[in-house]
């Protein structure tokens, strides 16, 4: 149970998002959340009408569905890219007296991949490489430097990232650019593992979970067939986003003394083909 505890949650966008089943999930057992969502903040500068108003749809959208799914829970803007944000969403925590006992980073972006077409890797500009980077590795860092240096991570928190299977090897679906991040993303979890478990006594994980078509992230990039496939790979079948959610709320349990782990949520299809 997660009684008495409260988590940080990332990366929802809609009902559908892993990280709304993540949140779900923790209430069921007693715990709360604070969610954040991509928006238009006051750092935000030289947008065009665009992507302004990407961004204020985006929140409204994260708003609705949270507050559907979720009920009356705390809401936060965050954009990752933006570090005047992650330094003042940390602050304000801070001010709130809110204490963290963990957070689940369920952040990616590759805008190389367009229409489920992924751009081949030589193709790749720089400003793309580092923007995903960026947005889907080096934001698990940064989230984790403000919440540590304006003390709202509790000594004892769990951290868990999510990932997949292209992080280590080339599949049926190989998404260049982002498996590159995801394999950054997993090097990070390890690094600050070991770093914030003899500072803090603080566990950082990661998950590698099966291809999912219901979120917005997963139906822009993964075609049927390739979760049709993963599926009769996979021994016991694809994952579903519910098992995903009862092993990162294993994972956030504070007795726990599990870290540096690069866990599969996938069926088992990491030990075949
Ligand atoms: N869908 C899958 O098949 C699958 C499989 C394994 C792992 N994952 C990972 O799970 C995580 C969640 O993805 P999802 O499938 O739930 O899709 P999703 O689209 O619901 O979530 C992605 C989230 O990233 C957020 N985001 C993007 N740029 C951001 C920024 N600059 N600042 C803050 N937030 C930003 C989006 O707003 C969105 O909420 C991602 O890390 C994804 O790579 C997904």
């Amino acid at each position: 149970m997660l009684t008495n505890t409260t988590f940080l949650i990332t990366g929802i966008a809609d009902k559908q998002s892993l990280a709304m089943y993540v949140a779900k999930e923790i209430i069921k057992q007693g715990g709360s959340v604070i969610c954040t969502g991509l928006g238009l903040s006051s750092h935000h500068s030289n947008l065009s009408e665009k992507a302004k108003g990407f961004l204020t749809k985006n929140f409204e959208d994260f708003k609705k569905s949270v507050f559907d799914e979720l009920g009356d829970v705390s809401l936060e803007i965050l954009d990752v890219t933006l570090e005047e944000n992650m330094d003042s969403f940390a602050r304000n925590l801070s001010k709130k007296n809110i204490q963290l006992n963990g957070f689940l980073h369920a952040i990616a972006m590759d805008k190389t991949i367009r229409n489920k077409k992924v751009k081949p890797l030589l193709e790749v500009t720089k400003e793309e490489f580092c923007d995903t980077m960026d947005v889907s590795a080096y934001s698990l860092i940064r989230l984790s430097h403000y919440l540590l240096k304006y003390n709202v991570l509790q000594t004892g928190a769990s951290i868990c990232s999510l990932s997949y299977i292209a992080a280590a090897k080339v599949t049926f679906h190989p998404y260049r650019n982002i498996s590159i991040a995801k394999a950054a993303l997993e090097r990070i979890t390890i690094e600050l593992a070991d770093e914030l478990g003899r500072s803090d006594n603080i566990r950082v994980n990661a998950l590698r979970f099966s291809p999912y078509m219901g979120s917005k992230a997963g139906n822009a990039t993964l075609n049927e067939e390739d979760v049709q496939i993963s599926d009769k790979m996979s021994p016991l079948r694809n994952a579903k986003p519910q098992d995903l959610a009862f092993e990162v709320v294993h994972l956030f349990r504070p007795d726990l003394r599990i870290t540096g782990e690069i866990r599969h949520v996938d069926g088992g299809y990491h030990i075949t083909g």
